[in-house]
C-alpha cells in the first residue's frame, strides 16, 4: 500500500488541532463554570445597581449600614475604571485576603470574609467569567464614611480582631453533600453575612453562627436558620427549604422578600437542584 502525502497532510494538522481544541474546551467550561460562581457568589445583588438601572457589574450601588454609606465599585473588566488590569493573583488577593492591589485593606461590607473559603479553582474559574462581561467606564464612587472610619488603616486592627483568611476546611465527619452545603452557606453563598449576629464591631459572631440578626442590612431583621430552637423555620422539612430558595415561596405560601429577594433572584433560584439539597442538608445540622 502507497501511502499518499497529500492525504496525511490534512490528518496531521487536524492531529495538531487536538491541544487547541482541548484548549478552547477547558476555556469555555472554565467561564460555565464560573458563571455559576459568579450566580453563588450574589455579586451582581451589590455590583449592579439594579435599583437605578445601572450597567452590569458598574457598581454605584448606596449601601446604608451603621458605619456610614458604601458604594460598590465598578468590577467590570474597564482598564482604567474597574478591574480590567488586575492579574489572577490581585483578584484572589482581594477576595481571599480583602486586599487592594494597591495593599490597601477593603471594608468588610465587601463580604471577603465569606468569600476567603472559596477555593482557588472557583475564584479562577469566576474571574475567567468576569474578565468576559463588557467594560464600563464609570468611575467608582468614593465612600461616605465619618472619620476615622474613612482612613483605610483602621480596617488593620479591625480585621485582626475580626477576620480569618483561609479556605474552606471539610469536616471528615460529614458526607460530601453536606459539606457542599457548608461550602456554599459560608464561603461563595455567604448567607451566614446576613443570617449571624454581628458584634458592636461590625465583626459576625460565630460563635452564634446562623442564629439571626435583628439588625440586617437596611435595619430589616433576618431570621435565625438553626433547626434547634422551636422557631417557625425548625419545622420546615428538606424539601421546604429548597422550595423556598428556588421560587421565594414559603410552606405557609407567603414569599420572602426584603434583601432575601435579592439572594433568591440572582443566587438560589439559580443553583443547581443538587446545591439547594445540600444547603438544606447543612441548614438542617445546625443546632
Ligand atoms: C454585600 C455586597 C457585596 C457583594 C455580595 C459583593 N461585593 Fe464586591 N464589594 C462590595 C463593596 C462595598 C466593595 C468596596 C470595598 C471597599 O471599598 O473597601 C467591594 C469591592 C470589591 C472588589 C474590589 C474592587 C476595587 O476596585 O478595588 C472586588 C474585586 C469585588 N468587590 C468583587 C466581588 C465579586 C467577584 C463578588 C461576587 C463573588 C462580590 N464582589 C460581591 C460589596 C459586595
Ligand atoms: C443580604 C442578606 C441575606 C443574605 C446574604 C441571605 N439571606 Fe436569607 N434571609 C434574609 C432575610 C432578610 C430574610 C427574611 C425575609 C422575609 O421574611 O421576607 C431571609 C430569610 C431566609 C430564609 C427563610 C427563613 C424563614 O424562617 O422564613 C431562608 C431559608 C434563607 N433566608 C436562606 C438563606 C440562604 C441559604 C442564604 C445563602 C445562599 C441566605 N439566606 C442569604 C437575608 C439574607
Amino acid at each position: 500500500m502507497s501511502i499518499n502525502t497529500r492525504h496525511l497532510l490534512p490528518v496531521c494538522s487536524l492531529l495538531l488541532m487536538i491541544p487547541a481544541l482541548a484548549d478552547a474546551q477547558e476555556e469555555q467550561s472554565s467561564v460555565t463554570r464560573g458563571e455559576y460562581i459568579y450566580h453563588l457568589g450574589g455579586c451582581a445583588s451589590c455590583h449592579t445597581n439594579g435599583k437605578e438601572g445601572g450597567a452590569p457589574l458598574a457598581g454605584g450601588l448606596e449601601m446604608e449600614t451603621p458605619f456610614g454609606t458604601f458604594y460598590t465599585p465598578n468590577i467590570t473588566p474597564d482598564p482604567q475604571y474597574g478591574i480590567g488590569n488586575w492579574s489572577e493573583d490581585d483578584f484572589i488577593r482581594a477576595m481571599t485576603e480583602g486586599v487592594s492591589p494597591e495593599g490597601e485593606h477593603y471594608y468588610p461590607a465587601f463580604p471577603y470574609t465569606s468569600y476567603t473559603k472559596m477555593s482557588q479553582q472557583d475564584l479562577l474559574d469566576l474571574k475567567t467569567f468576569l474578565d468576559l462581561q463588557a467594560p464600563v467606564a464609570k468611575p467608582s464612587k468614593e465612600h461616605d464614611l465619618p472619620f476615622p472610619l474613612n482612613q483605610r488603616f483602621v480596617l488593620g486592627v479591625w480585621k485582626w480582631l475580626n477576620f480569618e483568611s483561609g479556605s474552606f476546611q471539610i469536616n471528615q465527619h460529614r458526607n460530601d453533600r453536606w459539606n457542599r452545603g457548608a461550602y456554599i452557606v459560608n464561603g461563595p453563598g455567604h448567607c451566614v453575612e446576613c443570617h449571624t449576629p454581628r458584634n458592636i464591631m461590625g465583626g459576625l459572631d460565630t460563635d452564634a453562627g446562623m442564629t439571626g440578626n435583628d439588625n440586617g442590612p437596611e435595619g430589616e431583621a433576618v431570621p435565625g436558620l438553626q433547626s434547634s430552637n422551636h422557631s417557625e423555620f425548625s419545622k420546615w422539612e428538606i424539601e421546604d427549604i429548597t422550595f423556598s430558595l428556588e421560587t421565594g415561596m414559603k410552606p405557609d405560601g407567603d414569599f420572602l422578600g426584603g434583601s432575601m429577594g435579592h439572594v433568591i433572584d440572582n443566587t438560589t433560584s439559580k443553583m443547581t437542584p443538587a446545591d439547594l439539597e445540600a444547603i438544606a442538608e447543612y441548614l438542617k445540622s445546625l443546632n
